[in-house]
């Protein structure tokens, strides 16, 4: 059976590292409470040239280095993110240009903290149909970009990065074992982001739609434009977030476990989505994998979004950590609600 391996990986961090001390002059927080409450000390903050297509294009460059690919031979490029430069062209062709891909086709997916376990599952399939295709899966975000400075219960969470893999066909036995992937659009309203301020009345404030109709002359400032508090940085209301989590992610790692005929002793490393380190602890604790096996670096990165995965693989990776034929386990979640869980044998 032809099953997406995982033939190279990068990440790419943007210099700037900024730790818990700075936050604390702020906004009313200390290194004591978020060290304790999310595992984080500092956070990697994007600069002019690190923009998300730049990190990811880079990210890809050492992913494809590492597998051996050349840019011509990518089949297909996708990106998970939710803060792309643009929002056309999509970050995909942005990267796909930057590095000369020039023979694939190029898409973004929008799946939050889940997005590079989605782009996996899409590329196993491709694979499947296409075993000799190379596909670069990618997350890159820059929420820097998207959090509210002033709002403590958000902007000591999150971090800039970008992560990649080259994935391409196998019938060894190696590769993707099982997935599982969910959403529930009802729970959107605890973690969200609206669209970014923009003169389009729709895109400005589409929570609560302004007839254009309504306005003689084209008035912005009628629109309720420009607000600072349109939603259009992320908003979460962090407790219930953490318990769905907590639940959902179990939830799906039993049914991908019985999926792949394998209990959670039997795997080799969780490379999770790192959001909260308590979050990735109680996981371990619950479905019987010791701490040890919990790979972690939400301390150097925070919460990267649809990042934190490939950045996750790409480390242990190059720490040499992962050993052929290790059963891997990954799951993320995130706004949307999405989330979901993976096995793959490395
Ligand atoms: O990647 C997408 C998915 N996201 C997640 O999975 C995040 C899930 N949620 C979490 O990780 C946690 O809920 C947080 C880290 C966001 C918050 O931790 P918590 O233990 O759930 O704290 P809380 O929200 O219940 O707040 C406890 C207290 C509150 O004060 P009061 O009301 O008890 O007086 C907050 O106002 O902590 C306060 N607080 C802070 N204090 C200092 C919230 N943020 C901060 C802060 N510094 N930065």
């Amino acid at each position: 059976m032809i099953r997406g391996v995982i033939e190279g990986t990068g990440s790419c961090l943007p210099e700037y590292q900024l730790t818990n001390d700075q936050l604390e002059k702020l906004v009313d927080t200390s290194d004591e409470w978020i060290t304790a409450r999310t595992g984080i000390a500092s956070r990697r903050i994007a600069g002019p040239g690190e923009e998300t297509s730049k990190i990811a294009a880079e990210a890809a460059r050492r992913a494809m280095a590492m597998a051996g690919v050349t840019a011509e031979e990518i089949a297909t490029i996708i990106v998970g993110t939710m803060t792309s430069e643009t929002t056309m062209p999509s970050c995909a062709c942005l990267v796909q240009k930057e590095i000369g891909a020039v023979n694939a086709f190029a898409f973004d997916i929008s799946a939050a903290c889940t997005a590079f376990i989605y782009g996996l599952e899409l590329a196993d399939n491709m694979v499947k149909a296409y075993p000799d295709r190379k596909i670069l899966v990618i997350g890159a975000e820059n929420l820097s970009a998207r959090v509210n400075w002033q709002d403590r219960n958000t902007c000591v969470l999150f971090g800039d990065g970008a992560g990649a893999a080259v994935v391409g066909g196998d019938d060894t036995g190696r590769g993707v074992l099982a997935t599982r992937l969910f959403s529930d659009g009802r729970l959107g309203d605890l973690l969200y982001m609206n669209a970014a301020p923009s003169m389009n009345p729709h895109i400005n404030n589409p929570y609560e739609k302004t007839d254009p109709a309504e306005a003689e002359d084209f008035d912005p400032a009628r629109l309720g434009f420009p607000r600072t508090d349109n939603g259009s940085y992320i908003k979460m209301s962090g407790r219930e977030v953490f318990k769905n989590a907590v639940l959902a992610m179990e939830d799906s790692i039993d049914k991908v476990l019985e999926d792949a005929g394998l209990s959670g002793p039997e795997i080799d490393w969780i490379l999770p989505h790192q959001a909260n380190i308590r979050i990735l602890h109680n996981l371990g604790e619950r479905i019987g994998v010791p701490k040890e096996k919990i790979f972690i670096n939400i301390h150097k990165y925070g919460n990267t979004s649809a990042a934190t995965v490939p950045i996750a693989f790409d480390e242990a990776n190059r720490q040499g950590l992962l050993k052929k034929g290790d059963l891997i386990l990954t799951c993320a979640f995130g706004g949307g609600f999405t989330w979901g869980a993976e096995i793959i044998r490395w």
